[in-house]
């Protein structure tokens, strides 16, 4: 039997621009945690179990669309030789559905790890290998996605990313001051697909308008690193406030998104914004080990189902 887990994610600066080119910031979540087990099996064939979507079927008779089966199927294209033996996949994760954390993503990376590793081919299983693989399933999926949320669950560091051809440009950066975010869940599912074509819609329909917001989104993102790494807390602050301003005007905040962001901000927060596509799912809000506990008693009393508590440390 073989287990392997990949983190969710949160995105700290730059998402929807993102997908358009521009520079974003994104960093795992370790505590929570998607896990795949593959275990052999006496039953011929290959089985698909995912309880906590109550799933239990064969690969054989998956439908086309099912996620799991389309992981199994892209390692079987990228690694034509290996023939599956009679197998158990079973997936979990804590990392809750359609909430902006990354738990397609997650579930994919673990389920390729664990399948790698079973069929001995865990040596392929480089960081870089996961995370491809892990695109083309969020290709599926998403219609459009960037390549950030493979990227971080995949290699599980945080992230400088920009979306470009021939090759992402993927730098780790240094984090000079411990960053004390709280992750906040809004408890409104809401699909990355849909918020991103709707984004990409309007962008359409008014092009100099979301170009600018885009391009705002990226100065934010390129600023904040440099804030990051010169462990000016409070300009970090300040820019995720900018980037949530952005991101109202793109039309993928929400009420419930905003009175966070708004709770978080008048209990002492130092900034805060929505975290992922929007449109419901979760926000982040930086705080200080003196402002942790008042800000974190707001945003319950404001409503957000869960607070979760997670440090950027200095590497
Ligand atoms: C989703 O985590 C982030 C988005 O920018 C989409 C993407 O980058 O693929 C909204």
């Amino acid at each position: 039997m073989i287990s392997a887990t990949a983190p969710g994610k949160i995105i700290l600066f730059g998402e929807h621009a993102v997908v358009y080119g521009r520079p974003a910031i994104a960093a795992p979540i370790s505590q929570l945690r998607a896990t795949a087990v593959v275990a052999a099996s006496s039953q011929p064939g290959v089985r698909l179990i995912a309880p906590d979507l109550d799933q239990d079927i064969m690969l054989a008779d998956a439908a086309a669309d099912n996620p799991l089966a389309a992981v199994i199927r892209q390692v079987q294209t990228a690694v034509p030789q290996a023939t599956l033996p009679d197998l158990t996949i079973t997936v979990g994760s804590d990392i809750p559905i359609a909430s902006g954390l990354g738990s397609g993503a997650a579930i994919t990376a673990a389920v390729i790890r664990a399948l790698t590793a079973f069929l001995g081919l865990a040596h392929l299983a480089t960081n870089e290998w996961v995370s491809a693989l892990t695109y083309e399933i969020e290709k599926i999926y998403h219609g459009t996605p960037s390549g950030i949320d493979n990227t971080v669950v995949s290699f599980e560091q945080p992230v400088y990313f920009v979306r470009q051809q021939p090759q992402n440009r993927i730098d780790t950066f240094n984090v000079a001051q411990p960053l004390h975010l709280l992750v906040a869940d809004t408890a409104v599912r809401s699909s990355t697909k849909v918020v991103v074509e709707d984004v990409r819609r309007q962008w359409q329909a008014n092009p100099e308008k979301f170009e600018a917001l885009f391009a705002g989104c990226g100065r934010i993102a390129a600023a904040a690193r440099a804030a990051i790494e010169q462990g000016d807390i409070a300009a970090t602050g300040q820019l995720l406030n900018e980037n949530q301003a952005l991101l109202q005007e793109m039309t993928v905040s929400s009420p419930d998104l905003d009175k966070l962001v708004a709770a978080a901000t008048a209990a002492g927060a130092l900034g805060a914004k929505l975290s992922g596509a929007g449109r419901g799912g979760n926000m982040i809000a930086l705080v200080t080990p003196a402002t942790v506990t008042a800000v974190s008693n707001a945003l319950l009393s404001a409503g957000a189902k869960t607070v979760l508590a997670s440090t950027l440390q200095p590497q």
